[in-house]
This record gives C-alpha cells, structure tokens and sequence, in this order.
C-alpha cells in the first residue's frame, strides 16, 4: 500500500478517536523513525512515551524472538517462569515496600487495579484526584482524570472520585471525609502540562496520608523507569506511595500495565476481585525484564538526568530568545515549553522538518525523547524548533495568523 491508501484506510476502519498527523512511520531505531516514503524523524515523542529505551533496541527484539518461539501466552491461572522473573525485577527496583504486583495491559488498566484495590483494602469508597490530573480513559481512570473535554460526554461516572487544587496541602486536609480511601496523584502531571509540584508537596500529602490512615496513590505511568532522572519520580522528593502506577515505557515497546502495592494492601484482593486475560504473559514479561536489565546495564537513568539538564537548558534558551515561549518545565527527559498560542501547527512544522515532539494541552510543546537519545540529535531537534518559532514569530508580526 501506498501512504495515501493507508491513510484513507485508517482513516475509514479505524475508530476516529486520535488526533492523527498524517505520517506514516514504517520503522524505527533508537531515537530515529522513519516514514514509509524514507523519510527521517527525531522522535522526542517515544510513541507518547512508551519507546522509552529507544525503538525496536536490540536486546528487547531478541528477548521478544526467543520467546515468540517457546511460549507467547499463559495464563495467569497457571505459572510461567518468565512472569517470575519480570515480577522479580519489578518488586525488586519498585519504590521500598511496594513488594506485591497486579500485572494488565495498560495504564488506564494500572490506574483501575489502584482504584478498586484502594477501595476493596480500605472498605472506604471516595478517591481524591487533582485538577489538571489525566490518569487513563476507561471509565474507573477517566473518572479520576480532570479534562471536561474527555468527561462529560461520558456522565455519570464512577461516583465518590473527586477532584481538589493541586500542590495545596490545606485542600487536600478539607478534603478528607470518613470515606476517603485514597489520594491519587501523579508525581509531575504530564498531560496536565508538565507541572512539577512545589517541594514539599508530596512529602505533606504523606504525612497527611499517615496522618489521617488514607492510601496514597502515585500514578506513575509516563513519569516511571527512569523518565524524569530518577528511576521512579517520587524520589526526587524522597516520599514512597502505598501503591504505584506503572505502564507505558516498561515492557520495551510492549503493552503492560503494573500496579504494585504493599504486600499488606495487595493481600486484600481476594481470588476473583480482579482479572484481565493477557495479565503477565510470557512474551510481554520477557520483554520487560529485559527492559530492566537494560535499563540499569546502560545507566540510561543517570543518562536522562545528564542529557534532561542539557535538553532543558537548550530550551531555555529558546525561551530567551522567543518571546512566545512563557516557561521551560520538567526534569529528566520528561519537559515541556509553554507558549503564548495553539501549538497545533507548530507540531505539524517541525514534523516536515524531520522532528516529532507531543503537545501537552493546547499550548504546551512537550518532548518526551527515548533515553537513548543522542546530543547532537537533541541539538538537531532544537534548531529545527528554532527556526519553526522563528517563523511564526514573523508571520505574526507580519500580521499573518500562523495557527
Ligand atoms: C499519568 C498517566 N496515567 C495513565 C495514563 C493512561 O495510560 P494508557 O493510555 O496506557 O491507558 C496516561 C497516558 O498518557 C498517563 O500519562
């Protein structure tokens, strides 16, 4: 097929929920992919974060082929030594204490077993999440998620999941009732824009968690494995939650979802509370356990932290020297650059310059690069968004709308 018949054919059979760039990648490596036309793109998306370690790495594809070849499904009503040894790994670098895992397909899935966990070891019902907050788009986690946008079309949602201001702790304490069970919270909220809490933050919401007997939550779907500069961002305020969220850059490319509690906590599920069919199949836990191993063998977490500073301040520099550009956020290589207009068009810009980066909202340019990205590709990607803003900056001084 040609990219046009591809396209008109996505387009036709496919449930019209994506907003959708019309480039269709055919393959990738490392933090390269390219279209089907040969085309070459720096990707500072991951694949919305999930080629974390790079695409296609080798060790992943030769991890995913030797067990294609033996066994791809099994499920978890038997045992599979595969599955033992990605939960192994997962409870052995998940924050300490956290030692009990769920395993889905998902974040959305990750954010629900955290929920229906909260509520089943608790016997209490409400969640309290924050505004500006997006955990997922079933029903469990669009519930907990902010955005009226992705909400109201789908009321009434799952009752007694409220919403507070965050990075305020006086809220969060009136917040509390008899039949709080949980705070939800991502430790940096990345769609919400790349917002970093105040220090702090996270450390009151624990104690008020101990205080007050309630679970904390951290969804760390698109801040974990090493994203942010830290292997799991709650270590950078040092605050360990009661349960953790993890998806998206685990499985090396692969679906999976990981909830990981408590041993005390995830031990009040009993037998037939929660299920999914595909949990910890073979194929997928061979491909994450070999995304740990990677992880720690190339240091790419030490790796995000140095090259995130270095991104970081090669954006702040286009901040001096745009005046649309408000404000350079994140850590690791987990960042975002507010702007003052729609960033729509300036992704499709830099997209025909060979660069793909993710908005964050309406005027949030965020990069979210695999860790194994490479300086001078950083370097490519900023020159690339210079010259794009540099452009709409004449166009709109010139009077033309560029957006
Ligand atoms: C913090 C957070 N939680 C949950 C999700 C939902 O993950 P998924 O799209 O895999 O269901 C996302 C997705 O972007 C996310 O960023």
């Amino acid at each position: 097929m040609n990219e046009r018949e591809i396209i008109d054919s996505e387009n036709k059979l496919m449930a019209n929920v994506f907003a959708k760039k019309p480039i269709v990648i055919e393959r990738g490596k490392g933090a390269i992919v390219w279209d089907i036309n040969g085309k070459e793109y720096i990707d500072c998306t991951s694949s919305y974060g999930v080629a974390l370690l790079g695409h296609s790495h080798p060790k992943i594809v030769k991890a995913v082929c030797e067990q294609a070849h033996k066994l791809i499904s099994c499920h978890a009503g038997f045992y599979n030594e595969k599955r033992t040894e990605f939960l192994q790994k997962i409870t052995g670098i998940a924050p300490k204490g956290l030692d009990k895992a769920f395993l889905s397909n998902s974040g959305a899935e990750s954010v629900e077993c955290a929920i229906k966990l909260a509520r089943r070891s608790s016997s209490k019902p409400e969640i309290i999440a924050l505004m500006g907050a997006f955990h997922g788009k079933t029903m469990g986690a669009l519930s907990a998620t902010w955005d009226k946008k992705y909400r109201d079309p789908f009321q009434p949602l799952v009752p007694e999941i409220r919403h507070i201001p965050p990075d305020n702790l006086e809220k969060a304490r009136e917040a509390i009732t008899d039949r709080t069970a949980a705070f939800l919270v991502e430790p940096i909220r990345g769609e919400g824009g790349i917002r970093v809490p105040p220090d702090g933050y996270l450390q009151g919401l624990r104690e008020l968690c101990n205080e007050k007997g309630i679970l904390l939550i951290f969804d760390e779907v698109q801040t974990g494995f090493g994203r942010t500069g830290k292997l799991f961002a709650c270590e950078h305020w040092g605050v360990v939650p009661d349960i953790i969220c993890l998806a998206k850059s685990l499985a090396g490319g692969l679906p999976l979802g990981v909830t990981v509690a408590r041993e005390d906590i995830m031990s009040k599920f009993k037998v037939g509370d929660h299920s999914t069919t595909f949990s910890g199949s073979p194929l997928v836990c061979a491909a994450a356990s070999a995304g740990v191993d990677l992880l720690i063998e190339e240091n790419l977490v030490e790796r995000a932290a140095n090259l995130g500073a270095y991104f970081k301040a090669r954006l702040s520099d286009l901040e001096n020297k745009h005046k649309a550009v408000k404000e350079v956020r994140g850590m690791g290589l987990m960042l975002g650059t507010e702007v003052k207009f729609d960033v729509l068009n300036t992704l499709l810009k830099t997209a025909e310059k060979g660069v793909l980066i993710l908005d964050a909202g309406r005027n949030v340019l965020r990069f979210l690069p695999p860790l194994v990205i490479e300086k001078g590709q950083i370097d490519r990607a900023i020159t690339v968004l210079d010259s794009v803003l540099g452009e709409d900056e004449n166009a709109r001084t010139s009077g033309s709308s560029p957006n």
